[in-house]
């Protein structure tokens, strides 16, 4: 959940180190903090709480000297948003300088140990503990990467650990325990970069190495040196990855979401991309590593995922069970990591994360890996640890960095990709002839030009349907079928960037309740697609009605608001039933981005979240 930047090489550490932060700071942003060493002016630290722009401003246009630095954005876990919290954080003898990601478990009793010892705490967090350990250790072994390794024999939990130390001031130390969230290892010409994840590093090199659990890497302007936590040697070749600054920059859109959203029919069509063969009308997925018999042996499918990833999952539900007849499970991460689940011979894993470094989607796929099911990752972010565990194949979406904290491009994306598994499980197990095969893949051919159609018609008035409700206490989110997980996901969008309480609900179950809550105050959002369970919506609709709620509609284009009794209607392009989701969550999207900039909400970095969830 924070984010990391380390530097060493020939340019000053502290404009590389702020960049990368500003880079990384959709992980993390309660508070920011910079280590630098220089041996004339020595270590310098400045720390700040709050965005990345105070610390900026607290360095008031202030060079710290140096050619080595650490800098770290912090999503707290352990101890209140202060500057004493902030990282990084130092040992005892104040000359070695720790940033992490993650959760010491167990840091209260290495705690008490080491104020046992003698040592004076300075903040309530678990990474001061490890600096004090790295302190300890350094005493006995003068040596900083020696006093890492022991260090990380000691700690229960994920993290992702970076040091250096004013002794050894040509290296930095980093490490990688579990599933804390990436370390990324950028290799440039004459420096080496450190970084939790890929924007930070792309403006110096796209030579990548990604550490792995257990992986140390000794960095230094010359490279790095790799071992495990034993002190073995350890290889580990580097990933170009061809992302380009530009795709993490925000461009000339006043939000990242703005732009990613805008992004989505370029990023379908990038899911596309080598895929499928729109003449032919056929597809290849050679990123699934299952074979065919293997396809064809999987009878049950746990779909895993958390937030807007296990609303992608749910739809995947719909597509699979209809086009390839397996049946599927839904679970969230955190759940099914928990409940003791028999995943058994037949079964396999679908994960679907973004970041690739959810931990509790992370714990599903070790899960599966445990009880000898295969597992299938759709994930975005190249290299990440749900890259690494798909034994069955990592299904990329292709989408470029997504800086938005809230998921717009990379769920749709993962909807598209969804449909490609499903068409491929359906092609294996003969559940789809070819003929129709050929006119599914067609029609996903014409997702993106009707990603672009729908963004063009239906931003004015989104806008003003934010305009006239954005005042609203509470919004309630209905759909059917395959609408319904986008009910729960507009209904996230909302709350997750305007911080209206929202909820998505199966319309079938308002008379169990939710019509309680109807009043004149609430707008009600429908998706009501021209599908099997139109007719259905419309008496949903009516049923809002006639209580007084106010009715946004959701329907495919040509619908009229005579035969669909709502206040407002968003017409969005037809296409096939399982596809009406990719098309149905833009307008909800471009919603909740307007209703949160009129809320005055910070809809790139909303309070309390972060990009990336790499703790439980
Ligand atoms: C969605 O807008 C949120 N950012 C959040 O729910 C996110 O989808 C969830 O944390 C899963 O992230 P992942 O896709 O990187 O695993």
């Amino acid at each position: 959940m924070c984010g990391i930047v380390g530097y060493v090489g020939t340019r000053q550490a502290q404009q590389v180190v702020l960049q990368g932060l500003q880079r990384l700071e959709y992980r993390g942003y309660d508070s920011a903090g910079i280590a630098v060493y220089d041996a004339t002016a020595g270590l310098q630290i400045e720390r700040s709480v709050g965005k990345l722009h105070f610390l900026t401003d607290r360095l008031n246009g202030r060079t710290l000297a140096g050619q080595i630095g650490l800098g770290h954005t912090r999503w707290a876990t352990h101890g209140a948003v202060t500057e004493a919290n902030a990282h990084p954080h130092r040992d005892e003898s104040g000359t070695i300088v720790v940033v992490q990601n993650g959760i010491v478990e167990n840091y209260q009793e290495l705690k008490e140990r080491l104020i046992a010892a003698g040592h004076t705490f300075h903040s309530q967090t678990d990474t001061e503990v490890i600096a004090h350990l790295v302190g300890a250790y350094y005493r006995d072994t003068h040596d900083l990467t020696d006093a890492v390794q022991r260090t990380l024999h000691d700690l229960h939990g994920g993290n992702a650990v970076v040091a250096f130390s004013i002794h050894e001031p040509d290296k930095l130390v980093a490490a990688r325990l579990g599933n804390a969230g990436g370390v990324v290892i950028g290799l440039g010409a004459g420096e080496t970069l450190i970084a939790s994840d890929i924007p930070a590093v792309l403006g110096y090199t796209h030579q990548l190495i990604f550490l792995e659990d257990g992986d140390m890497a000794v960095v230094s302007a010359e490279g790095v040196v790799l071992r495990n936590r034993e002190g073995a040697s350890i290889e580990r070749l580097p990933t170009l990855v061809t992302w380009d600054t530009e795709s993490a920059a925000k461009g000339d859109f006043d939000h990242f979401m703005q732009k990613e959203m805008y992004e989505q029919p370029r990023a379908l069509m990038d899911v596309l991309r080598g895929r499928v063969d729109l003449e032919a009308g056929t597809l290849r997925l050679d990123d699934l590593l299952l074979d065919e018999a293997q396809l064809r042996g999987i009878d049950r499918i746990y779909a895993v995922a958390c937030g807007t990833a296990w609303h992608a999952a749910l739809v995947s539900k719909f597509m699979i069970e209809k086009l390839a007849r397996v049946r599927v499970e839904v679970d969230y991460g955190s759940e099914f990591r928990y409940r003791d689940p028999v995943i058994g011979a037949g079964a396999m894993v679908l994960a679907f994360s973004q970041s690739g470094e959810t931990v509790d989607t992370l714990a599903a796929m070790e899960e599966a890996r445990r009880q000898g099911a295969p597992s299938v990752a759709i994930v975005n972010v190249v290299g990440s640890q749900a890259a690494r565990l798909a034994d069955g194949g990592a299904l990329y979406l292709h989408a470029g960095p997504e800086i938005g904290v809230a998921s717009t491009k990379c769920f749709t994306s993962m909807l598209a990709t969804a449909y490609l598994l499903a068409l491929r499980l359906a092609e294996v197990r003969g559940t789809l002839s070819a003929a129709e095969l050929a006119a599914h893949i067609r029609e996903l051919g014409t997702l993106p030009g009707k990603a672009a159609q729908t963004l063009e018609k239906t931003a004015a008035q989104a806008r003003m349907l934010a305009e006239r409700y954005y005042t609203a206490n509470s919004t309630l989110y209905l759909g059917r079928q395959v609408s319904y997980p986008i009910a729960l996901e507009g209904a996230l969008k909302l709350k997750e960037i305007s911080y209206i309480h929202a909820e998505g609900y199966p319309a079938g179950e308002m008379k169990h309740g939710p019509v309680a809550l109807i009043d004149e105050q609430m707008p009600v959002i429908c998706i009501a697609p021209r599908d099997g369970v139109y007719e259905k919506m419309l008496s949903n609709i009516e049923q809002v009605h006639a209580r007084g709620g106010k009715v946004i509609a959701v329907v495919t284009e040509g619908e009229t608001l005579a035969a669909t009794p709502a206040d407002h209607m968003i017409g969005v392009p037809a296409t096939a039933p399982l596809l009406n989701p990719v098309l149905a969550v833009l307008p909800l999207q471009l919603y909740a981005y307007h209703t949160a900039l009129l809320r005055g909400c910070d809809v790139d970095q909303p309070r309390n979240l972060a990009k990336s969830v790499t703790v439980e």
